[in-house]
């Protein structure tokens, strides 16, 4: 609901109250985001009114000292300027035959709008807005600004319009799409990696110098994610105040945070002004995407149960919100690009034997698409490979009863491609000599008749068979700078419109080099990204972890593949990478002919478990658990709670160690079973007199039979406990303790886990 009264503009919903004032000089102050409050208690938050302060400039001066002169460095507000007296960062610079205008937008309307926020471009936006505040302002010299505000159940959407109504070309150098100013100390909690390793929390005191987070790779990136949070120093998983920030936007982003010597935080977030310069003729508009705020006073997971709920609700394309996802097999790390129609059809029904739903071919199935040196651009089936085409192919996995879904990378080109042959004019250029990412070239996807190339190629492949599931990859950095970066994000999303709008059927799961394009933008069209080509499972808890604070697990691309891991040499135990993998969209991914029985065994386990509990691995609410010596999350949802327990390196000796779940019923009881998993009696080596009767030889033909074919048991717990109990942290089963097998002892060595099930009884 959003009211207006007394100057005061009330945004409200069960979550939270955001309140600002247009002040008598028409400038936005910032009064509130927090806790729900009424429209009157507006004033209660404003900044006191200062004289100013020595060399300090004022806005307005009214008679020497009095008290209401206005000083706009010391005020909380919505949106500054430049050059009126706030030294702080500001939201806008804008350039005018060549010089910096001094800016200064003062109130001049506001409407209620029913939706969202109008859009001109092809900027996806946050669905099923109810209503939004639309706040415009003027600046003497004729450009108007319109600030929107549309808030939802459990977040608050913000962006500005800039309109040239003057009679000469304006410069955009920089136009945020949030700016706001909150008293108080704070951490920023930011996500920075690389290719494989993707979305690592760091954290830092905001304190006078600026902390600046920004991508200048065209993308989103795997360098910097755009999605961040500013937390009250103290506060952790479960309590203490955070507010998070995010962008419904793919290419090069910014965001800061600084705090001023008046102690308030000065935050800002939009499209990174790095290199950006963007004329606007007279009548010309500039629009910023959408920045989404949410606030918490439960910490981070309260924060993030937030942003989980508006992702799923307000986010993911409708045909697939709440929609449960297949379990899926991808080709790529089985077999690269090394295939034929009968091996794709041999590994689709191991596949369809362990249980996955739907056959995912990868990477190189068109054109001269052997390696990575060739082939991108061109979209004729390669006929050696798939001599029945890709109907063929698709119809075979079908019969099968499993759903068919095929990888594209429609943004790139190779030099060795037909296209590149047919147009060369058609690579995004910088006027340099080129540079390579993995072999290849971006397409100038700021082109019409390059848009209209890839619809076109891509809708016809997708319309030549039954193809329900797409991975949209895109593996390189661009080159294109500032503007040019921008325009080829909002070319991206009018493909990606007018491919999937038609065929919202098709899941689409998008990817770049794994998680290097994990973002708002591109979850409007792909409810599903993939987080990272490192897919070892140790990896995974720092990686999904960190997703975990911005995305709903929903949206996390998981896969189960081999060990040892071609990216860490790590070998780890199956049942943790799958445990690690259930609270994502469950998918395996390694060449099953490899698999001996006694693994086909426990993926089969795996997936019968991963099914039963879906709804809950893909919907329930996630929470990051308290574990001192690994880590632990939950998710509940649909009846159910499942909770994982995850460790890296293990000591001997071994503590005792609790499970402490969390939103349980305190009265009611509870049935708690970890999932069955097996043991690998191989893994025993010639300890094995530990588990065996006999003396075996670790390397003999016996030893090497029996792993093979007979798992053994792990220890599987059971107990019954109120919720409150289990609220309160119930004992666990012994780690492996040296003392041999037993029954009851968590038998795995370093990189053990375990699922656990929780029922109501
Ligand atoms: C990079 C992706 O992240 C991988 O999963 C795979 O699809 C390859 N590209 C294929 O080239």
């Amino acid at each position: 609901m959003i009211t207006y009264h007394n100057d005061v503009h009330h945004i409200k919903t069960e979550k939270y109250s955001y309140l600002f004032r247009v002040n008598r000089l028409g400038l936005p102050e910032h009064l509130h985001f927090g806790a729900p409050v009424a429209a009157e208690d507006g004033s209660a938050f404003a900044c006191k009114p200062t004289p100013g302060w020595g060399s300090s400039i004022l806005y307005e001066q009214n008679v020497y000292g009095h008290a209401d002169n206005l000083c706009l460095d010391v005020l909380s507000l919505e949106w500054s300027g430049s050059g009126r007296g706030d030294y702080r960062e500001s939201p806008i610079e804008l350039f005018m035959d060549g010089e910096a205008i001094p800016c200064d937008f003062a109130y001049r309307s506001h409407r209620l709008l029913e939706g969202g926020a109008p859009m001109a471009s092809t900027l996806p936006q946050a669905m099923d807005a109810e209503q939004t505040l639309e706040l415009t302002l003027k600046h003497p010299w004729g450009l108007a600004l319109k600030l929107y505000y549309t808030g939802f159940e459990t977040a608050l959407v913000r962006r500005a319009v800039l309109v040239n109504n003057t009679d000469k070309t304006v410069t955009v150098k920089k136009l945020m799409s949030l700016c706001l100013d909150l008293p108080g100390q704070y951490e920023l909690i930011s996500f920075h990696g690389a290719w494989n390793a993707e979305m690592r929390r760091h954290s830092q005191p905001v304190t006078g110098g600026r902390v600046v987070t920004d991508s200048t790779t065209g993308f989103s990136s795997n360098l910097h994610q755009p999605g961040f949070l500013l937390a009250e120093p103290g506060a952790g998983e479960d309590h203490g105040r955070v507010f998070g920030f995010n962008l419904i936007w793919s290419g090069n982003h910014y965001s800061s945070a600084q705090r001023s010597f008046q102690g308030l935080t000065r935050v800002m977030q939009g499209i990174s002004p790095v290199n950006f310069a963007r004329e606007l003729k007279p009548g010309d508009v500039f629009e910023s995407p959408e920045a989404v705020l949410a606030w918490s006073d439960g910490g981070f997971n309260g924060l993030s149960a937030c942003f989980h709920e508006f992702v799923n609700r307000h986010i993911v394309p409708k045909a697939w919100q709440y929609r449960q996802r297949p379990v899926l097999y991808n080709s790529w790390e089985g077999c690269g690009m090394d295939f034929t129609h009968s091996r794709l059809l041999d590994l689709a029904k191991r596949a369809k034997r362990l249980g996955c739903e739907l056959f995912v071919l990868d990477d190189g199935w068109f054109g001269a698409r052997n390696d990575d040196h060739a082939g991108l651009g061109d979209y004729t089936v390669n006929r050696k490979k798939l001599p029945h085409g890709m109907d063929g192919l698709a119809k075979a996995v079908n019969e099968l009863g499993m759903e068919f879904g095929l990888w594209f990378e429609p943004e790139c080109i190779n030099e060795n491609s037909e296209l590149h042959r047919a147009h060369p004019d058609w690579v995004l250029e910088d006027g340099l000599r080129r540079v390579y990412g993995r072999n290849q070239l971006h397409l100038d996807l700021t082109k019409q008749e390059v848009r209209d190339y890839i619809v076109e190629n891509v809708s016809r492949v997708l319309d030549s068979a039954n193809i329900t599931y797409v991975k949209w990859d895109m593996n390189r950095h661009s080159v294109a700078l500032g503007s040019r970066a921008y325009d080829y994000i909002l070319g991206l999303y009018e493909i990606l419109g007018r491919i999937f709008g038609p065929r919202p059927q098709i899941l689409l799961e998008s990817c770049s080099s794994g998680g290097n394009r994990f973002d708002l933008g591109m979850l409007c069209f792909s409810p599903q990204v993939w987080c990272s080509d490192d897919t070892d499972p140790i990896e995974r808890l720092d990686i999904q972890r960190g997703l975990s604070y911005l995305y709903p697990q929903s949206t996390f691309g998981a896969h189960v593949s081999a060990a040892p891991h071609s990216m860490t040499l790590r070998n780890t135990p199956l049942s943790t990478r799958g445990n690690v993998s259930f609270f994502g969209c469950l998918g395996y991914e390694l060449d099953l002919k490899h698999l001996l029985p006694v693994e086909e065994q426990e993926i089969a386990a795996q997936i019968t478990f991963y099914k039963a509990c879906r709804r809950t691995f893909q919907f329930g609410s996630f929470r990051r658990l308290w574990a001192p010596e690994g880590e632990a999350w939950q998710v509940s949802g649909d009846g159910k709670t499942c909770a994982g327990l995850f460790h890296r390196l293990i000591h001997a000796a071994p503590g005792y160690e609790q499970l402490r779940l969390v939103d349980l019923d305190p009265e009611k009881r509870y049935s708690l079973r970890s999932r069955e998993q097996l043991l690998r009696v191989g893994q025993y080596g010639s300890l094995v007199h530990h588990i065996a009767p006999v003396n075996l030889d670790p390397n003999g033909l016996v030893l090497r039979a029996v792993d093979r074919h007979y798992p053994m048991k792990d220890g599987v717990e059971q107990m019954s406990a109120s919720g409150a109990a289990l609220m309160s942290g119930v004992m666990l089963h012994l780690r492996f303790t040296g003392a041999g097998y037993d029954p009851n002892c968590r038998n795995q060595g370093d990189f053990c886990s375990n699922v656990y099930l929780i029922t109501e009884e």
